[in-house]
């Protein structure tokens, strides 16, 4: 099979920015009366920002309004921004250079498909933001994940087929938006949450070794 893109997503996958949205998310639960621990967590990872806000406001006894909402979204955002302030190539995951290198030796497009609006300031901060030939835009995709979307827009961008691209997530939405898109997906991180993906790596750094050499070769 002759693959023609790797689509990633970034939170989690390229860098461990999951981390700080799971401190922001817990930090505004809380402020809420509203207790988050991992298991909430797992839920929210690849989930968009205001869909995240309504299922942690979703197990509070009082109710919110559009503006309160807005408010509280703006206050997780402003909190996550100071926690990714001082991001920066140190801040990549293990083997994602690599993984960027073997890909584009073989002359295999790079995309990044992932739901956060802070998408493009992490991946400069980070110093890869032109190792991609595409990033999608969260804010013009219609569905977040698990909707196959931002995916396909990434493969549409590439003008190639859903079958040609591999994706790469650590989130369950975001492993069932790469299967319902047609594609073949990489998880990364817990067997069990990611069952549904096609090969499953601990973490990044046997990416190129144990995940794109067996399928690409
Ligand atoms: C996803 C993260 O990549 O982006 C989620 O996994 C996050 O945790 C979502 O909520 C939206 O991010 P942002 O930066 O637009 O609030
Ligand atoms: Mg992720």
């Amino acid at each position: 099979m002759a693959y023609g893109a790797c689509i990633f997503d970034l939170d989690g996958v390229i860098t461990d920015t999951a981390h700080y949205h799971f401190l922001a998310w817990k930090r505004l639960a809380e402020s809420v009366g509203v207790p988050f621990d991992e298991e909430d967590n797992h839920q929210l990872k690849g989930v968009g920002r205001m869909e995240s806000l309504a299922y942690i406001l979703a197990k509070s006894d009082r109710t919110f309004d559009e503006a309160a909402r807005a408010r509280l979204a703006e206050q997780k955002n402003d909190d996550y921004k100071n926690l990714i302030r001082e991001i920066s190539p140190a801040d990549l995951l293990p083997g994602i250079l690599d993984a960027f290198d073997w890909l584009t030796e073989r002359g295999m497009k790079i995309g990044l498909a992932s739901a956060s609006k802070n998408a493009r300031p992490v991946i400069e901060s980070l110093g890869v933001a032109d190792r991609f030939h595409y990033v999608a835009d969260a804010a013009q995709i219609p569905r977040g994940k698990p909707a196959p979307d931002i995916f396909l827009d990434v493969a549409t961008a590439f003008g190639l087929s859903p079958e040609d691209c591999i994706g790469v997530e650590d989130a369950a939405a975001g492993v069932t938006a790469i299967k319902s898109a047609g594609m073949i997906a990489i998880g990364i991180g817990d067997p069990v949450i990611l069952a549904h993906a096609d090969l499953i790596l601990p973490d990044t750094a046997d990416l190129v070794g144990k995940g794109f050499a067996p399928l690409i070769g």
